[in-house]
């Protein structure tokens, strides 16, 4: 996948993708990621990227023409046979990113995160984008770490990114669950014991205790999610069960 980001920072991108998996991924070629700062295109003896808001009122705005031109040398430097990359305008105002947004993007050959600034941007930058998109319900300075989030969440999702496949294969199983809870050694650990049935060897009774545990979790914790599950037969004897417990 090629990831295009229309941003002031640069480095604050750049920086996230020398580390971890995201850095495996590029050095291996399954991602590309290429930075383009709309102050590259800017004209004035001081390179400004904003300027105040028609109208009055306080903060700059980011102009529209120069992130066009940003967008339009992004097109012009691809092959002349792509197709454009898809546009996505990174702000608060916007739909929420999420797991299912992550799989659709992640099809995508080639994806364009414009970053957005906390003070504003011209209304019309979103007429250049084919969709606007934010990562939750709290305000950034700007849309670079958000662009990194889909980045990550998007890559992630890409063959041979995540070396363990069953990792991937495990989370889609679970889609819309809560994780179940893990434990490693040591088995005590400051007289908190691992859960006996996790060391009982017996992997169907495991299975049952992992969905049952990630079910609670999700109806405990996220309520929303909860209110969204098809559960099943097996689901619901698994939850009456722990309820039951629970009654006694
Ligand atoms: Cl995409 N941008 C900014 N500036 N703040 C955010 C966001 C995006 N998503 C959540 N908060």
């Amino acid at each position: 996948m090629r990831y295009h980001v229309v941003t002031l920072f640069p480095e604050l991108i750049d920086a996230a993708l020398g580390v971890g998996l995201l850095g495996k991924a590029v050095v291996s070629g399954r991602i590309e990621v290429r930075c383009i700062s709309p102050r590259s295109y800017a004209t004035d003896k001081h390179q400004s990227v904003d300027d105040t808001p028609y109208g009055g009122g306080s903060g700059m705005v980011l102009r529209v023409d120069l992130i066009a031109k940003a967008l339009e040398g992004i097109a012009e430097n691809a092959a002349p046979d792509a197709p454009r990359s898809h546009r996505v305008l990174l702000t608060p105002a916007a739909a929420r990113f999420d797991q299912a947004a992550a799989r659709r993007l992640a099809q995508l050959p080639s994806l364009t995160l414009v970053c957005g600034r906390y003070e504003g941007f011209d209304e019309r930058v979103r007429e250049l984008v084919d969709e606007e998109l934010s990562i939750g319900d709290f305000v950034l300075n700007g849309g670079e770490i958000a662009a990194l989030a889909i980045i990550e969440a998007t890559a992630r999702l890409l063959p041979g990114v995540i070396g363990n496949a069953g990792s991937l294969a495990e989370e889609s199983h679970a889609a819309g669950v809560l994780e179940y809870p893990q434990y490693t050694r040591p088995r005590v650990f400051r007289e908190r014991e691992v859960p006996a049935v996790l060391l009982s060897g017996d992997h169907a009774r495991i299975a049952r205790w992992r969905r049952q545990q990630a079910l609670l979790r999700t109806r405990e914790l996220r309520p929303d999610l909860f209110a969204q599950l098809q559960l099943d037969a097996r689901d619901r004897a698994l939850l009456a069960e722990a309820d039951a417990e629970q009654g006694t």
